[in-house]
């Protein structure tokens, strides 16, 4: 079904803005159900907004960019620690680090059709840029001096409610057994409170020297008013986040760094350099000095897959003005106290997920038939070689097949044995979940030309070329091909 769709089913509105991105965008869409990587959430009961599954292919793909992301933000780095915090925070975290009060988006309903728009992403549609601290007294102003040109992106018409600052945090009774769920627990708006909250444990039991880093991948959840595009906006996603505690002042520097370093991983992914750019933020979120965006060109045009922030001593200030804890730093040769500046950077694993889809999706032609091809950097593929039987009614094939295929998955678990269908169709499939190598067992394997006895032919993804190359060699090409 495509992504309109499931959207609108739900009431909400989600609509590309021209009808050539959209078609890309579907296609996308349907390759990513067909081909078993990206499920709607609770499809079978109508389907539940801005909620997916990651399906058996999608969550291979997940699973390999997060091992990247962690050997780049952990492994790869001397003073980095790893982190997995529980989801739920004592309330007043959520009141500390300013959701409470500050993280909601302006909501109007459409009078007609009940449609709900978030205002400031229909204001900018005609030019108009709603700052993000604007009061909902201020915002209600602006969108009353635009009201005439603003219409219903469902329904066309004119009519909206008031605008209302809608909070975006998502609550729950975990723990509470009353029926006023008057202190609620919050599910996280964002994942890196839970690094702010284990930073003196990671002080005490580490001992580590500033500047020092804490890498976390954790979920976060949002009352989005409109989720939309599929996976980039979602009401539950995962965020791969990144805090540097550095000393006040020495931000600058450190800053330029880690923007070199978290694009140069974008690129290590495979992302083609033209796809990608970076855009400072004109208006900054209450927590912020100053932020940029990496931004990737999605069929619908750029948008932001991560930020980085200069979060200052916003965070663990406010963390020892409400929970009464010194959380300043001291440091272990002047005993000097103070309380660490922290540079963030905080990543949407669905969107990466998206934008690694997006930029790996390839139709061309190949055998005088157009086919479709996702073109993914072999570390990465969630099917990184896939064994055929040349035909699969030959015991004597198979048997050979399958002993090829127990070789390989022994070192390398994501091979797959495929003997559905013609040969033509397994190549085709392959390329539409990605797989960089297919290698085909066939009559000369078993010595018919006694010359290629116990060698394979070996198919390039991308290109289509096939060599034959002797079984004793398959696993060292292999393995140097996805060694990240
Ligand atoms: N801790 C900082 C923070 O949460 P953010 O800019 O709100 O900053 C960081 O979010 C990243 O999380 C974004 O760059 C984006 O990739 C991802 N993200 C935010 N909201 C999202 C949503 N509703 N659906 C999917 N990803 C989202």
């Amino acid at each position: 079904m495509a992504w309109t769709l499931w959207a609108l089913s739900s009431r909400y509105i989600d609509m590309a803005e021209n009808a050539k991105d959209s078609e890309v965008m579907e296609k996308i869409v349907s390759l990513s159900k067909r081909r078993g990587f990206i499920f709607q959430g609770s499809e079978i009961y109508g389907g539940l907004a801005g909620i997916y599954d990651f399906g058996p292919r999608g969550v291979e793909l997940l699973n390999n960019i997060k091992k990247s992301w962690w050997k780049a933000n952990v492994y790869d780095k001397e003073n980095y620690f790893g982190l997995d915090a529980g989801m739920f925070k004592h309330p007043k975290v959520w009141e500390a680090s300013g959701h409470v009060g500050g993280f909601s988006d302006p909501l109007a309903e459409c009078r007609n059709c009940n449609a709900r728009v978030r205002v400031d992403k229909e204001l900018a549609k005609i030019g108009v840029v709603a700052d993000e601290k604007m009061s909902e007294e201020d915002i209600n102003k602006l969108f009353d001096e635009h009201r005439d040109k603003i219409k219903c992106p469902n329904c066309g018409k004119k009519d909206f409610t008031k605008v209302r600052a809608f909070n975006l945090l998502v609550k729950s009774n975990l723990g509470d057994f009353t029926s006023e769920g008057n202190d609620p627990v919050y599910l996280p708006g964002e994942a890196c409170q839970g690094i702010y909250l284990d930073y003196k444990n990671i002080v005490d039991t580490m001992q580590p020297k500033i500047p020092f880093g804490v890498a976390q991948i954790g979920k976060a959840f949002r009352n989005e008013i409109s989720p939309r595009n599929f996976l980039f906006r979602t009401r539950e996603f995962e965020q791969a986040d990144t805090q540097l505690f550095i000393r006040p002042n020495e931000n600058k520097d450190a800053f330029e760094a880690i923007k070199k370093d978290r694009w140069n991983w974008y690129r290590s992914l495979g992302i083609k350099e033209e796809k990608l750019r970076f855009k400072q933020h004109e208006n900054l979120v209450f927590y912020a000095k100053d932020a940029w965006d990496i931004e990737y060109e999605f069929p619908t045009g750029f948008d932001e897959v991560e930020g980085i922030h200069d979060r200052t001593d916003y965070d663990l200030s406010q963390h020892m003005k409400f929970s009464g804890t010194d959380l300043r730093y001291t440091d272990p040769e002047t005993a000097e106290k103070y309380i660490p500046w922290i540079l963030e950077t905080s990543m949407g694993m669905g969107r990466v997920f998206l934008a690694v889809l997006c930029d790996a999706y390839h139709e061309d032609e190949m055998g005088g038939e157009t086919r479709v091809v996702l073109k993914l950097a072999p570390h990465l593929a969630p099917v990184k070689a896939a064994v055929f039987p040349l035909l699969k009614n030959k015991p004597e094939l198979v048997a050979k097949a399958r002993e090829v295929y127990a070789m390989l998955k022994k070192e390398i678990p994501q091979v797959m044995f495929d003997d559905n269908g013609n040969v033509g169709k397994r190549y085709r499939r392959q390329d539409e979940i990605g797989t960089p190598w297919t290698i085909t067992i066939d009559f000369d394997t078993l010595g018919e030309n006694p010359d290629l006895l116990n060698t394979v032919t070996l198919r390039d993804r991308d290109s289509g070329e096939q060599k034959r190359v002797a079984i004793s060699e398959l696993l060292p090409l292999l393995m140097a091909s996805i060694r990240v």
